[in-house]
């Protein structure tokens, strides 16, 4: 069989995953859709003409989403998930002799979607915080002459955050493609969608699986001005959202509000969380925005097999991972949930004391 080349040595992403009590492991949202938001949704498939290619629902959610945000629909484009919005915008800005400037440690896929877009991926360094040093980040897409450069806002996996002038001085300063991975924002609060106005390089990737509790159904998009998304709307097959998702999610987008209340249910979560591990001696916890929190400590990995024995899955970075040495993330459940992830982090502890 002739693969092509770069297939040999591109990493695959193993998605069978095993079967948690308490999954807090992969920044999902630990509740499914409000049960009247749900039966909406249930209602709107009901009617849906499944023998029609779904323009009419593609639109729909469209300008809903430019309407929220006061940008034109020519602005807006979906995708199965920010991840197929993100694999497009490396797709658009790649081939050969293209360079793509990506902070690490950060979301592991933009490695991924450099290589198979066959550009170069060229990670640049956070500091021990994890903080981004935004001038010498410009610096380094100017020094490469990057033709794509990616943020994670929140990041993916430390849960800190850039603040909106820190974004609008890297777009400002930038000549090439700037895209900036929102998928976290909701638990932040600070969109740069607003920008995108005045900054003809910036692309804005959002998703309706943390903050909507809809990632089985595979839903993103992406906003930047009309010129940028007719470029990478060429990269799309036609019809690539399915009618199922797009009729679900137009409902779910219409009934936003009914979100809220989780999404500061989250956030206190998140702080108690970060109080409470804040008190075991031995665990450093790092800031978050996002809907998971970053620790680290010396028994990383035999804290992690041992929540497995307890049915509890959370996140632990293989020891190569670029400034994650020892590093867990969790990610934020219920309350009662946090409170017996927190309870076995604790016993773990004490019982290797
Ligand atoms: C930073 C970041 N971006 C994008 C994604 C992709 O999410 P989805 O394709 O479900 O929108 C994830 C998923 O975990 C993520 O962490």
């Amino acid at each position: 069989m002739n693969y092509r080349n770069e297939l040999n040595d591109m990493p695959s992403y193993d998605g069978v995953e095993k079967t948690y009590r308490i999954k807090v492991n992969a920044n999902e949202s630990t509740l499914s859709l409000p049960p009247h938001v749900e039966e909406r949704v249930l209602n709107r498939l009901g009617l849906l003409a499944f023998n029609r290619y779904p323009n009419e629902e593609y639109y729909s959610l469209v300008e809903q989403i430019a309407r929220n945000f006061s940008v034109d629909p020519s602005q807006v484009l979906l995708g199965g998930g920010s991840s197929e919005i993100i694999e497009k915008v490396f797709h658009a800005f790649g081939g050969a002799g293209h360079v793509v400037v990506y902070p690490q440690p950060s979301f592991s896929m933009y490695k991924i979607y450099a290589k198979a877009a066959e550009a170069d991926g060229v990670p640049f360094d956070l500091d021990a915080q994890f903080n981004l040093n935004v001038d010498e980040f410009i610096k380094k897409i100017r020094e490469v002459n990057a033709s794509l450069a990616v943020v994670c806002n929140p990041n993916n996996p430390t849960g800190n955050a850039l603040t909106p002038a820190q974004v609008e001085k890297i777009a400002a300063s930038i000549d090439c493609a700037f895209l900036l991975d929102e998928a976290y924002v909701e638990f932040y609060g600070r969109s740069a969608v607003n920008l995108v106005k005045r900054y003809p390089n910036l692309i804005v990737a959002r998703t309706f699986s943390k903050a909507y509790g809809m990632a089985g159904a595979r839903v993103g998009y992406m906003i930047a001005q009309a010129e940028v998304t007719r470029m990478i709307k060429k990269c799309f097959m036609p019809y690539h959202m399915n009618v199922l998702t797009l009729a679900a999610a137009d409902v779910v987008y219409q009934m936003r509000d009914e979100f809220v209340p989780r999404l500061q249910m989250i956030i206190a979560e998140r702080k108690r969380m970060d109080e409470r591990l804040k008190t075991l001696p031995g665990v450093e916890v790092f800031p978050s925005e996002a809907n998971f929190i970053l620790i680290r400590l010396e028994a990383a990995q035999e804290l992690k097999d041992y929540l497995e024995t307890l049915g509890i899955g959370i996140r632990y970075f293989s020891p190569s991972a670029f400034g994650l040495k020892n590093c867990l993330r969790i990610s934020i459940g219920t309350r009662t949930e946090n409170d017996e992830v927190f309870s076995a982090i604790k016993s773990f502890l004490e019982a290797g004391q």
